[in-house]
């Protein structure tokens, strides 16, 4: 069993991290060791030692006896778990209290067996769906519920990350809560453009889906005085803005929020929505780069600022990407610009899903 070894104080902003990535080891609690360290156990999905996103944590092996807890899997019948042991999930994503995972054809005939071994096996499941991957412009995505508990089939449900709960819906709107750490990078960079320009900052979220990346900057009294903030996606909006509300709620000096349901390329066209923005968050893997150009003119000029966007990208094509972007920025009068396009996950064996921050002042 893997654990991830953090500083006692550190322990709620990693267990957040992992719980949300749905990389806990369900079953098992914290443990302390014997330097008062926390050990945080982690499931067979979470990522390898050497992966950037453990930062300075540190891996160790702890046996304990609750080794012993159950797999899903030991709780199928022995004779048909020998027959299609090979075809079984390796992996799954837990949204809230659904369980989302992808099932092989040869296996999807015993799809009602392995969701009563899953929700049996995992107390803080509800809802167990075979995932038929996203669709549409939206990337909403295809979900066929399996089994729940009490035949509750609602695939609404409540994630809690950094602190809030966010209402997600994954058959409405786009969501992935293996995002969480990225989104803690945004809340983190937040922070640090708000030391840099000593006031509070004007923050910007076209693409923003039901709000994920928003609910700790938000909430955080002080850090924002406005908040332009959107989705194409009427749905989207619909839990976007009941989200905001409840982030809005925990601050005791709220933002003055607007929240649109349009093109994010779009809201260049109004005038009072040029020129305004410190934080620019673009949240659109697959048109990032063609978007970028667009949003722009929303940019607050003569003041340091930041875009965080994350786009997938041919791998061979990053340091060009860095190029390309260097000159659009220059072209639009960014100077003392600093940009880095960083590799967060593989995409396929040629992409990669990177993330571009880039500092710069507009003139
Ligand atoms: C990758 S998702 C990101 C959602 C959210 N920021 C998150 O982290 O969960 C991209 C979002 O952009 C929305 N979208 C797609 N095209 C758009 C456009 N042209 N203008 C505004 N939003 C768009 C989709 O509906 C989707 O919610």
């Amino acid at each position: 069993m893997r654990h991830l070894i953090v500083p006692s104080v550190d322990t709620q902003h990693w267990f957040e991290i992992i719980k949300s990535n749905g990389w806990a080891q369900e079953g098992l609690g914290i443990l302390t060791t014997d330097d008062g360290l926390k050990a945080i156990p982690l499931n067979s999905s979470a990522p390898a030692e050497d992966n950037s996103v453990w930062q300075d944590t540190a891996y160790r092996i702890i046996l304990r006896s609750e080794e012993i807890t159950k797999h899903w899997a030991e709780l199928i019948d022995q004779e048909l778990l020998l027959e299609i042991k090979e075809f079984l999930p390796r992996s799954h994503e837990i949204i809230g209290d659904i369980l989302v995972v992808k099932l092989e054809d040869e296996i999807y005939v015993h799809r009602e067996i392995i969701a009563d071994a899953m929700l049996e096996q995992l107390p803080n499941v509800r809802l167990i769906c075979a995932d038929k991957g996203v669709q549409g412009k939206f990337r909403v995505r295809d979900l066929l519920p399996i089994k729940s508990r009490q035949g509750d089939l609602t695939t609404l449900t409540k994630v809690k990350e950094h602190g809030q709960i966010i209402l997600v819906d994954p058959t409405k709107s786009y969501f992935s809560t293996r995002l969480s750490t990225e989104r803690q990078g945004s809340y983190t960079a937040a922070e640090q453009l708000f030391n840099v320009l000593g006031r509070a900052i004007t923050v910007c979220d076209p693409y923003a889906g039901v709000g994920p990346a928003l609910a700790g900057i938000l909430a955080k009294t002080g850090l924002v005085d406005r908040a332009l903030i959107g989705d194409l996606n009427p749905s989207a909006v619909e839990l976007l803005q009941q989200n905001i509300a409840k982030f809005l709620s925990k601050n005791t000096r709220p933002a003055e929020v607007e929240i649109l349901c349009q093109d994010g390329r779009k809201w260049r066209e109004r005038a009072e929505l040029n020129h305004k923005v410190d934080l620019l968050l673009v949240n659109l893997p697959h048109q990032m780069l063609s978007h970028l150009g667009d949003l722009l003119p929303l940019m607050r000029r003569h003041s340091p600022s930041l875009i965080r966007g994350w786009a997938i990208v041919e791998k061979t094509e990053i340091q060009n990407i860095n190029d390309k972007l260097t000159k659009l920025f220059a072209d639009n009068g960014a100077i003392n610009h600093n940009i880095t396009c960083s590799e967060v996950k593989g995409f396929s064996s040629s992409k990669s899903f990177v993330r571009v921050e880039s500092w710069q002042e507009f003139q």
